[in-house]
């Protein structure tokens, strides 16, 4: 049969046609699926959501690949996740190049030292910082973090110390506690500061997230240790994590699917840093291991309870969840839970007089708001001065997120504000 010139360029025509109408479509639908992965709803008021989405999708993905990596028995999802972060942070253009930088060991415990350039003989200032990821990721040698202690650094002509503890899967609670006691314990040592310039009289220990709670339990430990005998002069906890007894505080209520520190998150790296199981998740986070009939409620009472401890308008309706009866046998299984030294909330208050001036800072979209709120208002009442600097537009994380490529608003914010703090008191 001889086809017709005419028709057969009809049809290729009409091909062309089906094929870009197909290639539109799926591009369409794919745009959709991606919107819609990427999408979620937020409080009208936090920082920049739309950037704040993408990247919570690109943390909800490699948190996916980690579990998927995980229950194919690949490599442990944490493992994953801390690839994807140093991959990551190696792209993060170093900042501060003059800033000298010295990878040593504390009393065997892994620390890198950033001295500015320029020796004058005079004695410096100095920051012990501790970094956040859970216990369980981070890498504090690498991008952000680096950015951030080279920032303290020229900012405040400072020393800083960055302690790299050793983290979850590979150690549990208290190795990363006990790490950061050793580093600070060698580091305020007399002849080690001498060694640095630093004056004994100015040091500070800041810390974010779960660095934030390491911070805090280093300050507790130096601060009521008498074999020391320099002691930290201020500590700075920037949205620290506190407590593991309530997971329905108004904070963890309100926010509990804020990105990007989600409650059930939160549960898992509580597990993971006391070395539990972490089925325990879902009974955490309806408070089974602190029901009432675990006898509990008069520790709660005094140490975290926030109804009395965070002013009403954060409380908003917002009612304690303490089912009546719980899942016995939590508590007795992980011990840690009631350890000041996991939770430095459940100190007590002759131990909280002994600690330095504070400065704590919170967000209203994060679910550790109440931690951080209920320690600076229970160091107020044990006479410590505190500034508690709160973030209407923060999230979890912020911090972090003030630097290349990121540059949240509220992040750089937050960090020239605690800078400047420190500058203004250290
Ligand atoms: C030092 O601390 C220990 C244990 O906390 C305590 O038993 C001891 O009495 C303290 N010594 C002084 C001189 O305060
Ligand atoms: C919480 O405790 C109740 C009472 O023991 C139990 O029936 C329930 O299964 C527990 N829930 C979880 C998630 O552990």
């Amino acid at each position: 049969m001889l086809s017709n010139p005419l028709i057969a360029a009809e049809r290729k025509e009409e091909r062309h046609h089906f094929m870009m109408k197909l290639l539109g479509g799926i591009t369409l639908l794919l745009a959709i699926a991606v919107a819609f992965y990427i999408y979620i709803p937020l409080p009208r008021t936090i920082s920049e959501p739309w950037k704040l989405m993408v990247l919570d999708a690109t943390f909800r993905g490699v948190v996916m690949m980690g579990d998927v990596a995980h229950s194919l028995g690949l490599s442990h999802r944490v493992y994953v996740i801390n690839s994807a972060i140093v991959n990551f942070e190696s792209l993060v253009p170093i900042t501060n190049q003059k800033i000298q930088i010295e990878d040593i060991l504390f009393d065997g415990v892994h620390v890198r030292v950033y001295q500015p350039p320029g020796k004058d003989g005079k004695l410096r200032r100095s920051v012990m910082f501790i970094h956040g990821g859970g216990w369980a990721l981070g890498a504090p040698k690498l991008g952000s973090y680096d950015s951030l202690c080279r920032q303290m650094a020229a900012d405040l002509d400072a020393v800083v110390v960055t302690v790299d503890y050793r983290k979850a899967p590979d150690v549990h609670f208290p190795v990363q506690y006990d790490e950061c006691v050793r580093a600070a314990k060698q580091f305020l040592r007399p002849e080690v500061l001498e060694k640095y310039s630093v004056d004994p009289e100015r040091v500070a220990v800041c810390g974010d997230s779960a660095g934030g709670n390491l911070a805090a339990a280093v300050a507790q430990r130096t601060g009521t240790d008498n074999t020391t005998t320099v002691k930290f002069k201020l500590q700075v906890l920037v949205y620290p994590v506190l407590q593991a007894l309530d997971f329905n505080t108004a904070s963890y209520q309100q926010n509990h699917n804020v990105p990007i520190l989600y409650r059930r998150l939160m549960a898992r790296f509580w597990l993971e840093y006391l070395g539990a199981d972490l089925d325990l998740v879902h009974s955490l986070i309806i408070n089974n291991h602190t029901a009432q009939d675990q006898n509990l409620m008069s520790l709660i009472h005094s140490k975290l309870d926030w109804t009395t401890l965070l002013p009403k308008q954060l409380i908003k309706n917002y009612k304690p969840v303490f089912p009546v009866i719980g899942s016995p046998g939590i508590l007795k299984d992980i011990p840690a839970l009631l350890d000041a030294r996991a939770a430095p909330l459940l100190a007590e208050d002759k131990v909280l007089r002994m600690v330095p001036r504070a400065y704590i800072m919170t967000g209203e979209h994060d679910v550790l708001r109440d931690d951080g709120m209920m320690y600076a208002r229970r160091l107020e009442l044990a006479g410590v001065s505190v500034t508690n600097e709160h973030y209407e537009d923060g999230f979890h994380g912020c911090v972090s997120f003030a630097f290349w490529p990121c540059y949240f608003s509220v992040g750089i914010r937050a960090v020239h504000n605690y800078i400047t703090w420190l500058d203004e008191h250290l």
